[in-house]
């Protein structure tokens, strides 16, 4: 299937590791212009070597996106090469996991400061860079002037979220309470945003092998008094599918969320997990 996202230009937060190098590297393979963001220089390198070494080009800008101004400037500098952002793949998380017992109000507002604002200080960003290229179809005070939606695509974002946003794990309540804010947003923002032509929606993964995961297992492991093997096979015993995801896995559906071909999908909260989180 030709998703036809050559040539379209890909900001991708947290593109330097994890399921944002996956999808980083999922769309430069489809041809598309991409744009890896981070905070570590040396991630950034190390991710750009090693998609240069499959023959991938990537550019890279480092920020925070914690901090709302730096997300801002980490935009317009995602746009200096290539032009306009099209596609946001927001993937730029890292909610520390904490158990129930440990946590007090900084673990709490850690939580949100580290998964919810970095998504959406980037989300915002790249929503003023589409409404931008709107034009006529959005009003001074920002808002779509007519429910005629425009004839294409004008953007779209894939938020990479979590299915502790939906079901709560022990050790991840403030990182998933940041994720059901992210789910929540992405609804809303989805329906206020279609009428522009602006596509939203997002991916729940499920257990994951990134180097993230390795923290989930040592929690997991101390909790339930087990080795990081034991938990690493558990955790695939309790998923139908038997197994962790893959990380190019996340990146196949996030391709597709966020081509043309997707072109009525809105607001979907799409479960990439192996069925862990099946429920009506
Ligand atoms: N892996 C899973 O099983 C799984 C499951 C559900 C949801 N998720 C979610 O998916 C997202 C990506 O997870 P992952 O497993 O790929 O994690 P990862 O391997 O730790 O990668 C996280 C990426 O985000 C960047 N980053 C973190 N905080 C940032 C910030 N404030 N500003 C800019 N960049 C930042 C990191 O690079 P720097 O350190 O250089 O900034 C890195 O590139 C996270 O939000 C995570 O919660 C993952």
């Amino acid at each position: 299937m030709d998703l036809a996202l050559a040539g379209k230009v890909v900001l991708v937060t947290g593109g330097s590791k994890g399921l944002g190098l996956a999808a980083a590297r999922a769309f430069a393979r489809e041809g598309s212009r991409v744009v890896i963001a981070s905070r570590s220089r040396e991630n950034l390198a190390a991710a750009q070597a090693a998609l240069a070494a499959e023959g991938l080009e990537v550019a890279t800008v480092a920020a925070d996106f914690a901090d709302a101004a730096e997300a801002t400037r980490a935009v317009a500098e995602a746009e200096r090469p290539f032009g306009p952002v099209e596609v946001l793949i927001n993937s730029a998380g890292a909610a520390k996991r904490t158990p129930a017992e440990d946590l007090d109000a900084a673990a709490w507002k850690a939580g949100l400061e580290a998964k919810f604002f970095p998504y959406i200080h980037a989300q915002d960003a790249v929503l003023r860079s589409f409404r931008r290229r709107a034009g006529a179809g959005a009003g001074a005070d920002g808002r779509a002037e007519t429910r005629l939606p425009p004839p294409r695509q004008i953007g779209a974002i894939v938020n990479i979220v979590g299915t502790g946003g939906r079901i709560p794990s022990g050790t991840h309540l403030p990182g998933g309470s940041a994720n059901a804010a992210l789910l929540l947003s992405t609804l809303g923002l989805a329906r206020e945003y279609a009428p522009y032509g602006i596509r939203i929606n997002a991916i729940n993964p499920g257990f994951t092998l990134t180097d993230r995961i390795e923290q989930n297992l040592a929690l997991e492991a101390r909790r339930l008094g087990i080795s990081r093997d034991e938990a690493l096979a558990a955790g695939a015993a309790a998923t139908p599918l038997r197994r962790y995801g893959e990380a190019h896995e996340i990146a196949e559906v996030a391709l597709f969320l966020a081509s043309e071909r997707a072109s009525y999908v809105v607001g979907a909260l799409v479960a990439v997990d192996g069925g862990q989180s099946l429920a009506l």
